[in-house]
């Protein structure tokens, strides 16, 4: 894009503070300015604002529990019967992970790539080195090398590669195929106008963990997968260390059941979680976050005693490769988050903010539900398959994940 032509699109499209950035920034910046203005959708951006501009309405909709299989409840046969579905698949080489890593990590503040991050384990292994043991404890069990997928963001796509080349790929060189990042959004302040970074260029964020689907297609992932004969996908996030990365009996309910989708959940440890939960949302597989329940939702139980929606949410969902083309054929829709972001303003100077100042905008993978017909549940205990790293303390932190890890292998 030439000079003349920006100028005239930010102007008609009232972001003429970037004309007066663009005087201050020496030419190699200029030219990235360019760059970057040429790929914004100004449409897009009009729509995304408009956004911060509603409210909420949750009232309407109607919500109703959803039904989960139980592993812990499935009898010894019936488990073994589905495992055994399940590692056929796994040695047929149908199953990949793909791990959302693209995050920013805020409320843990480490200044690296979550995955990087020591949590305290004796043995100092990081996230990600956690990760790598349970897909070679794997290859041990099925003899063979399931492939593993990073999904970054542009801000620690670099971070994350050097990490694990600094580790020699943990010794699982041959499974990790491919970092890929997703896609970025413009984050806009509270007039709608793109906000300046502190490198001097507009500033971008990534679109949410359901950018996984996008980035899958737009990276050609997804072609890599399909070419090489993956029928599954095992999504999930970075800071889960007790993530069952390859677990057979998943995809032996999957497959047994034709589920083209299967989220594994665990009981709400208390109604107050921050945890979203499971569901149908007007008759469609969801999510409802818990900011949405409602007192009466959040608290009501079943005759059983327990509550009624309790089937958290954990990021860990498989789903088979044709869904995933499918979801990624429409976007999903965007969340608006009001974050606190240090800006500069129009005459070079760093404003740093002591309230939320910024919009953010991010799509959710578990949008992508409504979409399918049907949702497999797996629920397993808690104690099994949950141990989040979100907090710099207290609930889902360092400590209580270090706690249910050591528990868990017995450490
Ligand atoms: P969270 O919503 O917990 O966000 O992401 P976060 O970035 O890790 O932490 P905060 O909110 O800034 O403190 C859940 C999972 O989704 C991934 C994260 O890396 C994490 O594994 N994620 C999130 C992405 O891959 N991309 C995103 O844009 C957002």
């Amino acid at each position: 894009m030439e000079y003349d032509e920006f100028k005239k699109i930010v102007t008609e499209n009232g972001q003429g503070h970037l004309v007066k950035l663009y005087e201050r920034l020496d030419d190699a910046k200029r030219k990235k300015l360019l760059d970057q203005v040429s790929r914004i959708d100004f449409n897009k951006i009009d729509y995304l604002y408009s956004l911060t501009k509603e409210k909420k309405e949750f009232n309407n909709v109607n919500i109703k529990p959803i039904d989960a299989c139980d592993a812990n409840n499935l009898s010894d046969e019936e488990k073994a019967r589905l495992r055994a579905i399940g590692i056929e698949a796994i040695q047929q080489g149908k199953l990949a992970v793909v791990m959302m890593a693209g995050g920013q990590g805020t409320r843990l503040g480490h200044s690296g790539p979550k995955g990087t991050f020591d949590f305290g384990l004796e043995s100092h292994k990081s996230i990600f080195e956690v990760f790598a043991d349970k897909f070679k404890d794997a290859e041990k069990e099925f003899g063979v090398i399931v492939p593993w997928y990073i999904m970054t963001s542009r801000e620690n796509v670099r971070d994350t590669i050097t990490f694990f080349l600094e580790h020699n790929y943990f010794d699982y060189e041959d499974g990790i195929r491919t970092f890929f990042s997703q896609n970025e959004l413009p984050m806009l302040d509270e007039n709608g106008k793109l906000i300046i970074s502190e490198d001097g260029l507009v500033k971008e964020a990534a679109n949410g963990h359901g950018g996984v689907f996008d980035a899958l297609v737009s990276n050609m992932v997804l072609d890599q997968l399909k070419s090489m004969g993956i029928e599954w996908i095992f999504t999930c996030g970075v800071d889960n260390v007790l993530a069952k990365l390859v677990d057979p009996l998943l995809l032996g309910y999957a497959i047994d059941n034709n589920y083209k989708a299967t989220s594994v959940s665990c009981i709400k440890d208390y109604p107050e979680e921050k945890v979203g939960v499971l569901c149908y949302k007007d008759d469609k597989p969801s999510v409802v976050e818990y900011t949405e329940l409602t007192d009466d939702l959040k608290y009501a139980k079943k005759e059983s005693g327990e509550l009624l929606f309790s089937e958290s949410h954990i990021m860990m969902n498989l789903f088979s490769t044709s869904v995933i083309e499918d979801i990624s054929k429409k976007e999903l829709p965007y969340h608006v988050a009001h974050k606190k972001c240090d800006i500069i303003d129009e005459e070079g100077n760093v404003i740093k903010p002591d309230k939320p100042n910024a919009y953010k905008f991010e799509t959710f993978i578990f949008d992508a539900f409504e979409r399918l017909p049907k949702l497999g549940v797996l629920r397993y205990k808690r104690e099994e398959c949950f141990a989040p790293i979100k907090n710099a303390e207290g609930a889902d932190s360092p400590e209580t994940a270090r706690k249910l890890y050591k528990a868990y292998y017995n450490l």
